[in-house]
């Protein structure tokens, strides 16, 4: 009998019922708006600042309206003006180099090695072509930091990560967000907490803290935040940072809250059910598994594996066969984006030149969600049915 999986791959856990109370409190009360607060009242957006910025060991943190708002709040924090070059992943999501074109500054794509991690030897050689380099840790891997951050700051390029598939890693002990000069999150459906959308941003730099929280609409009411600098920031840099309004609201502060408390928690339970898909696909003939470094502490809400030198044809086949038995693989090697797959050639609104090492790694990366709907059975038998797949076309 050929085995079915009949589960949903978009199908996220329910909001935790603590959470459904604090936003029902929220709404009983109807101050949604992050400075809309009673005397005395703290709001709970401040309260999320605070507690973000002490679990992450950042001195300020910024909630705003998404990753993506929160990643363009950086570049400008830190200066980016129109025309200017940034430094960024050629494998990442289109909200990446989408935040980079949103300041109308220049992405300068660098290549993906087969761990899945930004090409260093590539950075190396492209760091004198710009001052900040967005860093994406796409789909959870973590590089080299050590290197990375070494390199980066000899030539005094200034590190913004994005976070939003890390929440919750570490490089050697330290978690993701804390190396570069920013932090970047992204609290959307898909990532590791959940408010519909939301990001945070966190920093040491108390300018930069400032700045963003300036540019994300504070007015001058920037006294009510919980997770930033003094006033004496604010006087230096308030009339010369525009207002670029994407606050985060009281309602989904108030969802995340509870959630990021039981992160640590969630990221056992998804890296439970990534070991064991990993387990069912090791061994598959013309598989790749992509190995983790020991000194990466990771999230596997999603797992990806290579594979390299297959025609687009028979990859497809794979992703086809795959979808028949109720597995939704995503395929980054596609021509044409599609969903939320694409790739550094397809955002032509930025320049690139063809990187020929990295069409070959895009060309062969599968890439598959892990919701914690899932359970250890589910990826059993998820990992059999990729398994019986790939083999299937590999030997035909
Ligand atoms: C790698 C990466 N960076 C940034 C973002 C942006 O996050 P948001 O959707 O919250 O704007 C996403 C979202 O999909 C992402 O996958």
């Amino acid at each position: 009998m050929t085995e079915t999986f009949t589960g949903s791959f978009t199908q996220q856990e329910p909001i935790p019922e603590e959470a459904v109370e604090a936003a029902l409190a929220v709404l009983r009360h109807g101050r949604l708006h992050r400075y809309n607060v009673v005397p005395g009242e703290l709001g709970e957006t401040a309260l999320l600042e605070q507690e973000f910025a002490a679990q992450m060991g950042a001195k300020y943190c910024l909630a705003v309206s998404s990753g993506g708002y929160a990643l363009a709040t950086a570049l400008r924090a830190v200066g980016i003006k129109p025309g200017d070059q940034v430094l960024t992943n050629a494998f990442t999501l289109a909200p990446v180099p989408g935040s980079i074109a949103s300041v109308n500054a220049r992405p300068v794509f660098v290549g993906v090695t087969e761990d899945l991690t930004i090409d260093l030897d590539d950075l190396e050689a492209k760091l004198d072509q710009a001052r900040v380099l967005m860093l994406s840790h796409m789909r959870g891997h973590l590089c080299d930091m050590d290197r990375l951050m070494k390199m980066c700051d000899a030539a005094g390029v200034i590190v913004i990560e994005d976070c939003a598939h890390t929440m919750g890693a570490a490089w050697r002990g330290q978690l993701s967000g804390r190396q570069g000069a920013i932090g970047c999150y992204s609290c959307q459906t898909y990532k590791h907490v959940n408010s519909g959308e939301g990001g945070l941003l966190i920093t040491d730099d108390e300018e930069l803290a400032a700045k963003a929280t300036m540019l994300s609409g504070s007015y001058m009411l920037y006294e009510r935040h919980l997770a930033a600098p003094g006033p004496d920031v604010f006087e230096r840099i308030k009339y010369n940072t525009p207002n670029v309004s994407g606050r985060m609201d009281n309602l989904r502060a108030a969802i995340l809250r509870p959630q990021l408390r039981d992160l640590n928690r969630q990221v056992e339970r998804w890296n439970e059910r990534y070991f064991e898909i990993e387990k069912g696909l090791r061994g598959t003939p013309g598989l790749t598994i992509v190995e983790r470094p020991e000194a990466e502490t990771f999230v596997g809400s999603s797992i990806q594996f290579l594979l390299l030198d297959w025609s687009p044809e028979r990859v497809n086949e794979v992703i086809k066969r795959c979808a028949a038995r109720g597995v939704e693989l995503k395929w980054f090697g596609g021509a044409e984006p599609s969903g939320f797959t694409s790739r550094y050639d397809s955002w032509r609104y930025a320049d690139s030149s063809p990187m020929p090492k990295s069409d070959r790694i895009l060309a062969g990366i599968v890439d598959m969600r892990v919701p914690l709907t899932f359970s250890l059975e589910d990826c059993d038998l998820i990992a059999r049915i990729i398994r019986a797949e790939v083999s299937a076309v590999y030997q035909s």
